[in-house]
This record gives structure tokens, C-alpha cells and sequence, in this order.
């Protein structure tokens, strides 16, 4: 989703941004611009595409300054135009602002600052910022008063850095992250770690409800009511400036390609976290476990996997449904977040509603320093290494490990884990590519495909559907078994495919049962299995081991599926259309 990027110091800024910004790509964006503050003029350079691009189209990088901000916009208000993307400017050009969230009250603020002579070019929420800003600015003739000024009319989520023609650089902060990176002899203002990591892994997350203002005097950081502040220095980990592809075609492949690794890693230096979780688990009122997306998908993973082996029960919620179904939780009850990023908006609206409640954040994400980990009494590390790949892959593997390691203490150990028997199978599944990719060249063509899992294995058949829909753009749908004859047979016919998941354990026959009712309607069968079946028209064969432990193995097989018929199709795997890997806004 959107990125910001700010630069204040001694150096030329353009380039310094022009990096950040290549760096923030993973997160998802349609237009990109860059503006800087020079000899107390901006001047703006903006276009549409990716930073590469554009930068080759307009020069980015060499705009001249050593103050500058800079966005990559993921569109919500307006079209995907020049004009839309960010940075914006007030209507004298003497205030510049990229902004990331949505404004609500924009159209009402527009009116109101049209009716005072204020003039609008784009079609966005972002630019009423710069014109209330210099309005205000004009007013005061102050940049601290105006921002006090200007947040207190602002409705909705954002933060935005500002940039003045005087050579000051401002940002604020409400419920969308702005990390101060703090250089030898600059600073850096970024929605994300990553756009300053290679300068500097010194960094304050503002808080919510701050504002930070930087001139030649410093750095000073206030709550919205202009009263200092204070703030902490972090460290942030180096490891997530470490994303490159070395010799993988995409990230996909190469984040797939880790996890007969990263399932070895999930939760190290976090078990009295897990053991904590555990325990808070037995003794809670209700157990609640949100995430959005493949996050939701591993919480469900987890309702099937609780309740059959440790006799829990937990409610999974869709983070984003989570406002709708409980406008309050009941005393004594945990919220499990899952998130990989620890960034998605909605991931902490269901947090700060939770919270609300007096209940117990326990957090399970990669990102230790984001937002989610702070609100949390409680976190437990994914610890998977940076995942740029827009669909998550090795992050749901990680996600899973550790609900199987909190199963296991719930159960005390019931599940007589054994990750390195895992981490063995996975590498036998990735050994099998040419198999895989040459049932891709067949799903070309194919427009839509179902995949069916029962008990356990549907929610890693949703997952799985997420995947082929995220990757392949072919429309994709998860069935539990039993639903079949329910409704989803009538849609079996000569043109389909059916992914089915059959490990040979308790639900095989059943399943196999399935296969034959889809096969019967003509429907072209794909079994993922350690057994083979004469129902199968392709089998993708998974070794065999316990039937607890199938679910981290089979989704494997369907992440590669996904990925090679997405290079099959020509679409880019790692920057699926219209996506974006954090999404902060509701
Ligand atoms: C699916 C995918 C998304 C994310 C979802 C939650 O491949 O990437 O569905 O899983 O946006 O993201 P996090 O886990 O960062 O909260």
C-alpha cells in the first residue's frame, strides 16, 4: 500500500528517496513522485508506473535539495493519474505533503477551503491536507501551530509529512505508521523501516496522536495538542534490509523455496511467549483469533487443529468482520492477532476494540517493531525473514508452526512434533517442480478451479484458492467436503478443475468419495496425496508423514502451483494487480 519517504539533511535528498522508495515497492503501488525543497522553492516530479520508470521519465533523482519527501501511491480517491499521485501542493506551491490513509471529511474541508480561494487539481482525499495546512500556515505564519491546527480538523486515518517552503520538514501520525529514521547527520521520516534501513537501523515510532517537526534546529516531537513528548530510540533489525532474489526468478519462488527453513525458525526466542499464550489460553473466558486474508486462513487452521488435539475452542474472526460481530469481548478473554506484516488496518481496528475491552493482545507476527507488536502484552515471532512477495507464502507456514507449537503445550504434547520430519517433506515437495509446472502449462487456459479439502484440509483449501485467485487471476474458491452435494456440485462440468487434498489419513475416503462425484460431472481432478488414485488426472504426490502434521506440508504443492501457472499466464507474481502487501486502510 501507499509509502512514505522523507529526507532531512545534509545530503542531496532525491536519490536518498528514490531509493527508499525502490526498497517500499513490495508494499504495493500504482504512481510514484518525489519533491524537494530548494533555494525556498519545491518543485514536484510525479508520473505513473513503477519508481524505475518514472524515475527514467522525469528525473526523480535529480532534483536538486537536501530536504524532500517522497510516495508511492496505492489508489483509493481518484484514478491512477500524474495528477492523482502524490507529492500534493497547496494552491501557492509553498507546501508540499504525501500522505498515506484516507481522509473522511475531505469533501467537507475542500468546500470550505474552495470558499476561502483555495484551488483543487486532483481528485484525491490527500490535498486538502496541503491547502488546510497552508491556510493555516497563513494564519499563524507558524509550523507547529498550523499542523495543531490542521490535525484537529482532519477526520479518519493518515500520516502525512509535509514539506515548507522555508526548509521544514513536518509529519503526523494517526493510526497509519511514520517511523523517524535517525541518521548521523539527517533524518528520515518512512511508513516503514525498510525506506531508511540501508542509511540507518536507528528509528522512533512516532506514537499515535503525535507529530514530529524538523528544522535547523532539531527534531522535535509533540502529542496532537502541541506538548512535547518523549521518545525512545529502537534498534530496528537489519535482517529485513536483506531482501534480494540472488539467483530466483521472483521473490515468490525464492520465499517458497525458504521453508524447509523458516518452518524451523517459527517462535525461536519467543517459547515463554508461546508457553504464556498457552497458558492464558486455559485460563481465558473466550478465545478470540483475528487476522485478514492467508492470516484468517491460519487461524482457522487452528480452530480445527485446538479442538481436535488439546479439546479448546477458539472463535476465529475475519479481522475486517470483527467490528460487526462485537462491538465489545467479554471479560477475561484473549485476542490472538495474527499478521504477518502487523500493519493491516483492519488487523488493529479488531485490536483496539479488543483493548477497549480489557482484553489480552497476544500478538503472532514478522514484524517485531510494528504497529500490532506494540499494542500487544504479548508476541510471539514469526521469524521468517522479509517477505516482499505480495501473496504470503512462507509466512503462512511460519504462522502455522507456531499454532501447531501452542496446540502442542495445550496438549501437552499430544502432537509429538517433529519440525525437522517437516522441514524434510517440504524439501521433498519442492524437489518435485517439473511435475508441478507442467499441470500449470494445462491451467493456463482453465477459468475457474475449486479446491476441496475436508476437516482440517479445507482451510488450507481457502488458502489455497487465495493463492491461484491472487496469483493467476483465475477465479479460484475453497469447498469443505461435505459441502459438495450442498450446492458447489452444480457447478461441476467439462471446463472445471478440482484440486482435491487428500492425505491419506482419517478424511481420505471421504474425500476420495468427493473426487468420484466431481469426476462422474467430467470435472478434470488434480489430487494432492502420499496416495495415488486411478480418479486423479494429475496426482501431485506429498510424502507421507503424521495427520497432524499434513497441513504443512500439502499447502506447499499449491503455493508452487500457483506461482508457475501465474509465470505460465505472464503475470507478475510478485506484484499481483491491485494488491498490495500491507494494507493500511480500511
Ligand atoms: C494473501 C495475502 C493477504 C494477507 C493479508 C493480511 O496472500 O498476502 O491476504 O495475508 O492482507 O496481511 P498481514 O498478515 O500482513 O496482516
Amino acid at each position: 500500500m501507499c509509502s512514505i519517504i522523507g529526507y532531512y539533511g545534509k545530503n542531496s535528498a532525491a536519490p536518498i528517496m528514490v531509493k527508499g522508495l525502490k526498497r517500499m515497492e513490495y508494499r504495493g503501488y500504482d504512481s510514484v513522485g518525489v519533491a524537494t525543497e530548494y533555494d525556498q522553492k519545491i518543485e514536484v516530479r510525479k508520473g505513473v508506473g513503477k519508481v524505475s520508470e518514472v524515475n527514467d521519465s522525469e528525473c526523480l533523482d535529480k532534483l536538486p535539495g537536501r530536504i524532500g519527501i517522497g510516495h508511492t501511491r496505492w489508489a483509493t480517491h481518484g484514478k491512477v493519474t500524474a495528477l492523482n499521485a502524490h507529492p500534493h501542493s497547496s494552491t501557492s506551491g509553498k507546501i508540499a505533503i504525501v500522505h498515506n490513509g484516507i481522509i473522511e471529511n475531505f469533501n467537507e474541508l475542500k468546500e470550505e477551503l474552495e470558499k476561502d480561494g483555495f484551488t483543487f487539481v486532483s481528485e484525491t482525499d490527500s490535498e486538502v491536507i496541503a491547502n488546510l495546512l497552508q491556510q493555516n500556515y497563513n494564519q499563524t505564519s507558524n509550523v507547529k501551530k498550523s499542523i495543531i491546527k490542521t490535525v484537529s480538523k482532519l477526520k479518519g486515518h493518515y500520516a502525512f509529512v509535509a514539506m515548507f517552503e522555508n526548509g521544514i520538514l513536518a509529519a503526523a501520525r494517526y493510526h497509519e505508521p511514520m517511523i523517524i529514521g535517525i541518521g548521523k547527520d539527517d533524518y528520515f521520516l518512512s511508513s516503514d523501516v525498510l525506506g531508511f534501513i540501508e542509511k540507518t537501523d536507528d528509528a522512533i515510532y512516532i506514537d499515535n496522536g503525535n507529530f514530529v517537526i524538523l528544522d535547523s534546529s532539531g527534531m522535535q516531537i509533540c502529542d496532537f495538542e502541541g506538548t512535547p513528548v518523549k521518545h525512545q530510540i529502537t534498534k530496528v533489525s537489519k535482517e529485513f534490509a536483506d531482501a534480494y532474489k540472488g539467483d530466483y526468478a521472483h521473490f515468490t519462488l525464492k520465499e517458497i523455496s525458504e521453508q524447509p527453513e523458516t518452518i524451523l525458525n517459527a517462535g525461536k526466542k519467543t517459547e515463554s511467549a508461546i508457553e504464556q499464550t498457552a497458558d492464558f489460553i486455559k485460563h481465558a473466558k473466550n478465545v478470540y483469533m483475528t487476522g485478514s486474508g492467508t492470516s484468517y486462513n491460519a487461524a482457522l487452521v487452528a480452530k480445527y487443529l485446538m479442538s481436535k488435539y488439546a479439546k479448546v475452542k477458539i472463535e476465529p474472526i475475519i479481522s475486517s468482520e470483527l467490528p460487526t460481530l462485537h462491538d465489545s469481548i467479554e471479560p477475561n478473554s484473549i485476542l490472538i492477532a495474527i499478521s504477518q506484516s502487523g500493519e493491516s488496518a483492519d488487523v488493529l481496528e479488531a485490536v483496539n476494540i479488543a483493548k477497549k475491552s480489557n482484553a489480552k493482545i497476544l500478538a503472532i507476527a514478522n514484524h517485531k517493531n510494528s504497529a500490532l507488536v506494540h499494542e500487544s502484552s504479548l508476541f510471539i515471532g514469526m521469524n521468517c525473514g522479509p517477505e516482499v512477495g505480495v501473496a504470503a507464502t512462507k509466512s503462512f507456514t511460519s504462522q502455522l508452526a507456531i499454532i501447531y507449537k501452542i496446540t502442542e503445550k495445550l496438549c501437552e504434547g499430544c502432537l509429538d512434533l517433529d519440525f525437522k520430519e517437516v522441514s524434510n517433506s517440504i524439501s521433498k515437495i519442492l524437489s518435485n517442480h517439473s511435475k508441478i509446472q507442467s499441470i500449470a502449462k494445462e491451467l493456463k487456459n482453465v477459468s475457474d478451479i475449486y479446491v476441496l479439502g475436508r476437516g482440517i484440509h479445507y482451510p488450507i483449501a481457502s488458502e489455497a484458492a487465495l493463492k491461484l485467485k491472487e496469483l493467476t487471476y483465475i477465479h479460484a474458491e475453497g469447498i469443505p467436503g461435505g459441502e459438495l452435494k450442498h450446492g458447489p456440485l452444480a457447478l461441476m462440468d467439462s471446463n472445471v478443475y478440482v484440486i482435491i487434498i487428500n492425505p491419506n489419513d482419517s478424511t481420505y475416503t471421504d474425500t476420495l468419495t468427493s473426487a468420484r462425484e466431481i469426476k462422474a460431472r467430467g470435472a478434470k481432478i488434480i489430487g494432492i496425496s502420499d496416495k495415488n488414485s486411478d480418479v486423479y488426472d494429475h496426482w501431485i504426490e506429498i510424502p507421507s508423514i503424521k495427520e497432524s502434521m499434513f497441513p504443512l506440508i500439502e499447502i506447499i504443492s499449491i503455493q508452487l502451483l500457483s506461482y508457475y501457472s501465474a509465470v505460465e499466464k505472464d503475470t507478475d507474481p510478485d506484484y499481483p494487480r491491485n494488491l498490495a502487501k500491507s494494507v493500511t486502510v480500511k
